[in-house]
């Protein structure tokens, strides 16, 4: 009979265990005694805790605590660096305080005030995402509802890559999963990168930004709640310059910059002054991922919007609709040279331009957002999406697609293209 491995560890108070599990198999956590959280997620003593192979956790205790591991790792350590996360806990304390100082001002006027938006930046693998997570568990833990806003194209946690998105976070995020994507307000960019098409980009970050604030007007706990903006790696050049526009778009307070001075020193420099900008840095457990790693993890991220988590399985639709029955496009229309255009227009405006794709077989594979909006015309743009559907067949002789979706009827008609693809392999994980 083969006996799986067993590991215990003890973790002092401000302590962090980091393990790695094995290519291989699932692992198992349990914490036994004591306190301890995963990325802001309190851990539940005496329950197992399943981690897929090659997932990689912090366990850490602010009190101490005992934690039995089984299975396979490929790498398992207690760091006593406990800087980082003690950093992480005052960021989220000043957040507190604002949120407290701006409802009881609210108070005196009988309105609700706006809670506090604080934007994460830095360059790829400094645990940007990691800290929106545990500063959005912190303020849930203290029974807050913050949003989420996730500005990340490339590694997006609320959405399938190429899109950027916000939602309402009201309970902790599972330790293995994550947040529960729940009604997330999506909006679809199609590409992985932002600087594929700046201007778009640009356009997107004000939609979402305006769209969000008209819903919290609605909703006056997540308008105190404030926002957690994550944003992607790219720091110089242009994505230097989305990170200020992202600041003004959301008209942040805070913008907290992990690990990299020459940035912090720029943003003080260039972001108005009532914007704090502090400098923190990364905790030692982060991981550097090459490009092949990040691109697997944008195909794991897919097909979990498709067919869920192994804790919570989904199962999409496969279906056949006729071309007749939707209309696809696409944004962004091929440049023109500058002696070609018309009087006044600018060569940006072609790449937010909304144009009609006529179906073809170089759409095989490739995602596709239901638009909210009702016509083929510049509302594409900032309309957020229903969700996604990727094509798996299309037969030209037939005049139909194949579609993989997750209900079982298409929500929208208008159905626009994504450089994103996904080769379904109709496997659960
Ligand atoms: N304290 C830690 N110990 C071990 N692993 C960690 C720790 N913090 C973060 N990680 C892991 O490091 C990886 C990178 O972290 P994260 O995704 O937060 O970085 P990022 O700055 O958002 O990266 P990107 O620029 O790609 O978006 C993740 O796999 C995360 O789970
Ligand atoms: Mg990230």
């Amino acid at each position: 009979m083969l006996t799986e491995r067993v590991q215990r560890f003890d973790l002092n108070a401000g302590c962090e265990l980091r393990f790695a599990a094995n290519n291989y198999s699932d692992i198992s956590l349990e914490l036994i005694n004591g306190y301890a959280e995963i990325f802001g997620t309190e851990l539940i003593a005496n329950q197992k805790y399943v981690f897929p192979a090659k997932f990689r956790v912090a366990v850490f205790s602010w009190t101490g605590g005992t934690i039995k591991i089984i299975g396979g790792t490929e790498s398992a350590y207690i760091s006593s660096e406990s800087t980082a996360m003690v950093v992480y806990l005052n960021i989220h304390a000043t957040l507190e305080k604002l949120r407290k100082d701006r409802e009881a001002s609210g108070k005196d006027f009988g309105v609700t005030q706006r809670g506090p938006r604080i934007m994460l930046v830095g360059p790829t693998d400094v645990g940007k995402t990691t800290v929106s997570r545990i500063l959005c568990n912190y303020a849930v833990r203290k029974g807050g509802t913050p949003i989420l806003v996730d500005l990340d194209v490339g590694q997006n946690n609320i959405s399938v890559p190429g899109t950027i998105g916000a939602m309402l976070v009201q309970k902790t995020a599972d330790v293995v999963d994550g947040f529960e994507r729940n009604m997330p307000l999506v909006l679809n960019f199609g590409h992985t990168s932002p600087g594929e098409n700046l201007p778009l980009y640009e356009t997107l970050l004000k939609g979402l930004a305006s769209t969000m604030n008209s819903q919290i007007e609605e909703n006056p706990a997540a308008k105190l709640g404030g926002m957690i903006i994550n944003t992607c790696g790219w720091v110089d050049e242009c994505g230097y310059t989305c990170i200020l526009k992202s600041a003004a778009a959301f008209e942040v307070d805070v913008v907290v910059v992990i690990d990299h001075e020459r940035l912090y020193n720029v943003l003080r420099r260039d972001l108005p002054d009532f914007v704090t900008v502090t400098h923190v840095p990364k905790s030692g457990g982060v991981e550097q991922r090459p490009r092949h790693i990040r691109k697997i993890a944008r195909k794991e991220n897919v097909h979990r919007y498709f067919y869920g988590t192994s804790s919570s399985q989904l199962y999409p639709f496969t279906f056949d609709i006729a071309f007749d029955a939707v209309k696809l496009c696409k944004i962004g229309a091929e440049p023109l040279p500058d002696s070609c255009l018309p009087f006044g227009m600018e060569v940006e405006d072609h790449r937010t331009k909304v144009v009609v794709l006529e179906p073809s077989p170089e759409i095989k594979n490739h995602l596709f957002a239901f638009s909210r909006s009702s016509n083929v015309d510049a509302n594409v743009l900032t309309s957020s999406v229903w969700g996604f559907c990727v094509v798996t067949e299309i037969d030209m002789e037939k005049r139909s697609l194949t579609i993989l979706c997750p209900q079982n009827s298409i929500p929208s008609n208008i159905l626009v293209y994504s450089v994103v693809t996904h080769l379904d392999d109709q496997l659960r994980r």
